[in-house]
C-alpha cells in the first residue's frame, strides 16, 4: 500500500518507512495520474518519483512514444533537487544518438503545452563530455561540449582489448593482444599507450607476421579514434557530484565497425565507478558508526543509457553486460542505479527485467515485447499486462508505471520538459 501524504502528489518508488520520514523530500515531478478514459483524458494529482535511494528503472515503448523524453524529464528532476542532496549525488547519461545536450537549452518551442501544465521553459545545468579525438565532430554540428576525456590504455584488460576489435580466442590476433598486453603490464606497469603496444606487437618473436600486420592496423585506427591514451581521465572528473554529466558517443553512431567502442566506454565507466564505490561505501558506514554523517568524495551514481540493448542484448556477447548486469543485480548496496530505455524489452537481457523495480512503459503493441514484460508479473495486478496497453491513450507521454516498492500500477502523462528537445528537431541547430 502506499501512503498519500497529500491530496496533491503521490510519490512513486518509496518504501512506506521512507515515504513517514522524509515525505517527497528528495523526489522529481515526474508527471501527473490519468484519471479519466478516452484520448484527452482527465489528469489528476502530481506523480513525484523517489531520487534520493538506488533504484533500477526500465523504460520502454515503440518508437517515437517517449522513452527519450521521459528520461530527459528525470534527469532535469535531478537539477532540480536540494542542493545538499545533489551533492551526494552524480548523473551520468550515456548519450548514444546525441540529444541530451539540449537539455541546456530552454524549452523555447513548446510554452503553451509547459503553460498549460503551469510551468516555465527553464535551462538545466548539464555538462557534455566527448571522447577527445571526436571534438571537431560535434563543433560541426554546433554542439555545445564541456570537456573531453580519455581512457587509460592499461585500464583495457586483454579480453577488453578483443571485445573492442570484436575479436574471439579464435582469432591469431585476439591470443596475440591477450598476450602483449600482459607482458607490457608486466614490463611497463600502468604507463603505456597504443605506440608502445605497436612496437611491443613488431618485435614480439612468436607470432607471424601477418597476424602481427593485422593486429597492428586495428591497433592504428584505434588511435585514430582518440580514446585511449597513456593516460586517462580520472572516473571522478567524469562523474562529478551535483553535475549531470551527458558522456555523448553519438559520434561513433555511424561508422560501421565502432559498436564495440560504445560498449569499451560504458563498460569501464561501470567497472570503475563500481570499485570506486565500492570503496568509499565503506568508508562512509565508517563514518556513521563514529558518529559523524553518512558523506564521502565519491557521490552515488545514476546512470542513465537510452539504446539500451545495445549494451544489454540477450542474444550477443557484449563486453559491457556483465558490468551493467552487476549494477542491476547488486548495485542498490554501494548506491548504484540504473535506468535503461529501450524500444524493444523483448531484446534486451531478462535478468535485467527482474531486476527492475520501477518500470515506466510507454505505448507498447508489439505481442513478443508485451511476453517480454509479462514476465514482471507483479501480484498486485488485477488483469493482464495486455489488457492494460489496449486501453492506454494513444497519444505520446502517457505510460504504465508498475511500482514494486508502494505495490502499485499507475496510468500517468508524463509532464512536458522543461528543456528544449533536440530529439525532434536536431537539424534546425546546425543552422
Ligand atoms: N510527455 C510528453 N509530453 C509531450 N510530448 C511528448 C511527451 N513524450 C514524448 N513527446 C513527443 O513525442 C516525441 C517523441 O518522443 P521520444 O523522442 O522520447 O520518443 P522515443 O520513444 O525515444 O522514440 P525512439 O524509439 O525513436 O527513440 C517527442 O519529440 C515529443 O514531441
Ligand atoms: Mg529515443
Amino acid at each position: 500500500m502506499a501512503i498519500e501524504f497529500s491530496k496533491e502528489e503521490t510519490v512513486i518508488g518509496r518504501t512506506l518507512s521512507d515515504l513517514e520520514k522524509y515525505g517527497s523530500e528528495g523526489t522529481g515531478y515526474l508527471g501527473k495520474v490519468v484519471i479519466s478514459k478516452g484520448e484527452r483524458p482527465v489528469l489528476g494529482r502530481r506523480i513525484r518519483i523517489d531520487l534520493a535511494r538506488p533504484h533500477v528503472i526500465l523504460i520502454c515503448g515503440k518508437r517515437g512514444y517517449g522513452k527519450s523524453y521521459t528520461m530527459a524529464v528525470l534527469i532535469e528532476e535531478f537539477a532540480r533537487l536540494p542542493i545538499a542532496l545533489q551533492n551526494r549525488i552524480s548523473v551520468i547519461v550515456i548519450d548514444t544518438v546525441g540529444i541530451f545536450w539540449s537539455l541546456k537549452i530552454p524549452n523555447k518551442f513548446n510554452t503553451s503545452l509547459l503553460e498549460e501544465w503551469g510551468l516555465k521553459p527553464q535551462s538545466t545545468n548539464a555538462r557534455v563530455l566527448v571522447p577527445k579525438g571526436t571534438l571537431s565532430f560535434y563543433q560541426e554540428k554546433g554542439i555545445p561540449v564541456d570537456a573531453s576525456f580519455t581512457i587509460k590504455a592499461s585500464e583495457l584488460t586483454g579480453v577488453e582489448w578483443m571485445a573492442l576489435f570484436r575479436l574471439t580466442w579464435k582469432d591469431p590476433e585476439g591470443v596475440l593482444i591477450t598476450r602483449i598486453i600482459e607482458e607490457l603490464k608486466e614490463k611497463m606497469g600502468t604507463y603505456f599507450g597504443i605506440d608502445e603496444i605497436i612496437k611491443a606487437v613488431e618485435v614480439d618473436k612468436e607470432a607471424d607476421s601477418v597476424t602481427k600486420q593485422a593486429l597492428i592496423n586495428r591497433l592504428r585506427a584505434a588511435k585514430t579514434w582518440g580514446l585511449i591514451e597513456k593516460t586517462g581521465t580520472r572516473i571522478r572528473d567524469i562523474a562529478r557530484p551535483a553535475t549531470i554529466n551527458i558522456i555523448d558517443v553519438s559520434a561513433y553512431r555511424q561508422a560501421i565497425g565502432m559498436e564495440g567502442i560504445r560498449e569499451i566506454i560504458v563498460a569501464l565507466l561501470g567497472k570503475k565507478l563500481f570499485e570506486e564505490r565500492m570503496l568509499y561505501r565503506k568508508e562512509e558506514e565508517a563514518n556513521l558508526i563514529k558518529g559523524e554523517r553518512r558523506v564521502s568524495e565519491m557521490p552515488l551514481v545514476w546512470m542513465f543509457i537510452d539504446e539500451a540493448h545495445m549494451f544489454m542484448p540477450k542474444d550477443r556477447e557484449s563486453i559491457a553486460l556483465q558490468v551493467l548486469l552487476e549494477w542491476a543485480r547488486v548495485g542498490r548496496q554501494p548506491g548504484l542505479s540504473l535506468v535503461l530505455a529501450t524500444q524493444r524489452p523483448e531484446k534486451l537481457h531478462p535478468d535485467f527485467l527482474s531486476q527492475c523495480d520501477l518500470f515506466i512503459s510507454h505505448r507498447l503493441t508489439a505481442g513478443p515485447d508485451i511476453e517480454a514484460v509479462g514476465i514482471l508479473k507483479p501480484s498486485y495486478l488485477y488483469q493482464d499486462l495486455a489488457k492494460y496497453y489496449e486501453d492506454m491513450p494513444r497519444g505520446k507521454g502517457y505510460a504504465l508505471v508498475l511500482d514494486d516498492n508502494s505495490e502499485k500500477l499507475w496510468l500517468i502523462k508524463v509532464r512536458p520538459r522543461f528543456s528544449w528537445d533536440a530529439g525532434v528537431t536536431a537539424t534546425a541547430f546546425t543552422v
